[in-house]
């Protein structure tokens, strides 16, 4: 039986709708999206040149990197142009109000 190591990264309330933040899990920058209600998480830096995309627009299941507009699904870190998955997509949930995010395995 695997072992999975969720980690609490911040209160279900710190990410509201259409939103964002950036938390740190171990060696890692992640942001946390909220978009229609669900919960998301993506590699913080852009695929591009590691823009921060938890500052990016957020709206309809999709993220806007803030410094040259490559856009991507939260669902599966697909860009929307090319249609390729270029940004690693982490498995997120909430739990007696934290928000909990699927570390590395160890
Ligand atoms: S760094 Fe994100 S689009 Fe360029």
């Amino acid at each position: 039986m695997s072992h999975e190591n969720w980690i609490p990264v911040a209160q279900s309330n710190a990410v509201c709708d259409d939103a964002a933040i950036e938390v740190v899990v171990g060696q890692q920058i992640i942001a946390v999206f909220r978009s229609d209600g669900v919960l998301y998480a993506l590699d913080g830096m852009c695929a591009h040149q590691g823009g921060p995309i938890a500052e990016g627009t957020v709206a309809h299941g999709c993220v806007t990197c803030p410094w040259h507009g490559w856009q991507y699904e939260l669902a599966s870190g697909i860009q929307t142009i090319n249609r390729q998955p270029l940004q690693r997509v982490y498995e997120v949930r909430e739990r007696d109000g934290m928000i909990e995010v699927l570390a590395e395995p160890s």
